[in-house]
């Protein structure tokens, strides 16, 4: 649908949460100058919320509980959808599509597993399908692997994409603070999702991984692709155990274009805990903030850093998105579709590369360090380093290992808890960023 210069762009805002609200503030508060850049005033002509009687502070007369007519209204151009989960957002921004609506999203939960069908939707009607703030908040991250990046090869997106698990891990880490008190601050700040269980168990962030690796490597990536561990696991003893190597705990997004010994390419596609170096950028990278390296063939490395989650940097980036919108409309022409053109495999995780830290409470006998890197040995797992340190009549011994399959880490971890000179395995975590 295309706009004559000074005719206003009709927005319809479904959700008026955290986000929400600071998009109707600011679009509000810099009506003019948005027009300005946009080329024609962008007005909301409706707002649709759950509870209408609970916004005496929204204008009644735009508000209803009613997205499902809201969408497909002759009066609007653009739906901004901040409203989270799939159905029925599914179904109303497929409708909205269908009825020749241009659509700007924050729902990664959505775009992780249903990208293919809404971008058909908006294709089949030459509208623009735009989402920039779906993954880690206000940072432009998005645009620049769909745009900047669309001449480059990228080999590897990786960091952190989760505002509340990263508010979490640095205060466990600094205070000392305690897990359900964290968390529930995150959500005070509004960073936490509302069920604040896809935060903690990794399910945002394995969203966001999916689309990173989508638009990254050009092949339909959903987040069932994407191998999930959460921070619920995370202990006291892994972070103090980090802590005394020179390392932190960060819950990392890592996407990969990865080749085997025959020259095949796949991509992997993981979010798990992992131990990074304190002199590693992304060690420093505390609170809500969200940074992510992206390495290219020709650029190099890439890092992008930035406030990941709250409703105004949040909606920094959906009102960029809606301004592209706009004049995309006034000027005719469309924003990018999707390309999946590479259509690569996901390679499982238990085949992926990777480096594990392991720390035991082993007894303090001859022998132990022999028996354990034996149990290395067996899985063609080679060891970078052991430290041993002796206590009474246990002794603590930490090994981090050199790159080897995942499965393969996981079957030595498991076979050397079973041996009867190891007391405890006190912590086995990933290591990222020593390579
Ligand atoms: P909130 O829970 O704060 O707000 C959700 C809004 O949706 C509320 O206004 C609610 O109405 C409305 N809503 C819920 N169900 C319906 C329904 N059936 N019909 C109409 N309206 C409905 O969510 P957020 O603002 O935090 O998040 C919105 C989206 O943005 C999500 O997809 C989230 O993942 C994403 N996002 C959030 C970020 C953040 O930091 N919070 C950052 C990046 C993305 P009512 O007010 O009446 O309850
Ligand atoms: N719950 C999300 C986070 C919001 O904590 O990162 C931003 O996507």
């Amino acid at each position: 649908m295309s706009k004559k210069d000074g005719q206003p762009i009709r927005v319809a805002l479904l959700g008026c949460g955290t986000v929400g609200s600071e998009v109707a503030r600011l679009l509000t508060e810099q009506a003019g100058e948005l027009a300005a850049r946009a080329g024609a005033p962008v007005e909301i002509v409706g707002i649709a919320v759950r509870r209408p009687d609970k916004h005496p502070e929204l204008p009644q007369d735009l508000l209803t509980s009613d997205a499902a007519s809201l969408v497909v209204s002759e009066n609007v151009d653009v739906i901004v959808e901040l409203v989270g989960g799939i159905e029925p957002v599914r179904e109303w921004l497929l409708a909205g599509l269908k009825a020749g609506k241009s659509v700007v999203t924050a729902n990664k939960a959505l775009l992780a597993d249903h990208s293919a069908e809404l971008f058909e939707a908006a294709d089949a009607s030459g509208v623009d399908l735009y989402f920039e703030a779906s993954v880690a908040g206000a940072i432009p991250l998005l645009r620049p692997l769909r745009e900047s990046l669309a001449g480059d090869r990228i080999t590897r997106v990786m960091g952190i994409v989760n505002g509340t698990t990263n508010f979490i891990l640095s205060a466990m880490d600094e205070t000392g603070a305690g897990y359900s008190e964290t968390l529930d601050e995150a959500s005070r700040l509004g960073y936490a999702e509302a069920d604040p269980t896809a935060d903690v168990d990794g399910y945002d962030a394995a969203s966001k991984a999916a689309i990173l690796a989508s638009l990254s490597f050009h092949t339909r990536v959903t987040a069932s692709d994407v191998h999930r561990e959460g921070i619920a696991d995370v202990t006291a003893s892994d972070i103090s155990a980090a802590r005394l190597l020179g390392r932190a705990v960060k819950l990392l997004a890592i996407c990969e274009r990865v080749r085997d010994d025959n020259g095949v390419e796949s991509v992997s596609v993981r979010v798990h805990p992992v131990m990074i170096p304190l002199s590693h950028q992304l060690a420093r990278v505390n609170g809500a903030f969200n940074a992510v390296y992206v390495e290219a063939d020709a650029a190099g490395e890439l890092m992008f850093y930035g406030q990941g989650a709250g409703g105004a940097p949040t909606a920094s980036a959906v009102l960029g998105d809606l301004v592209a919108v706009a004049r995309n409309m006034v000027g005719g022409g469309r924003g990018p579709r999707e390309s999946a053109h590479a259509a690569l495999p996901v390679r499982p995780m238990g085949q992926t590369p990777t480096r594990y830290h392991v720390s035991l409470d082993v007894a303090d006998i001859a022998g132990v360090l022999a028996q354990v890197a034996q149990v290395f040995a067996d899985h063609g797992v080679s060891i970078a380093a052991v430290r041993q340190r002796d206590r009474h009549s246990t002794a603590s011994l930490v090994v981090i290992t050199h790159l080897a399959p995942d499965a393969a880490l996981q079957s030595t971890v498991d076979e050397i808890a079973k041996l009867d000179v190891v007391h405890e395995v006190v912590s086995v975590m990933r290591v990222e960023g020593e390579d």
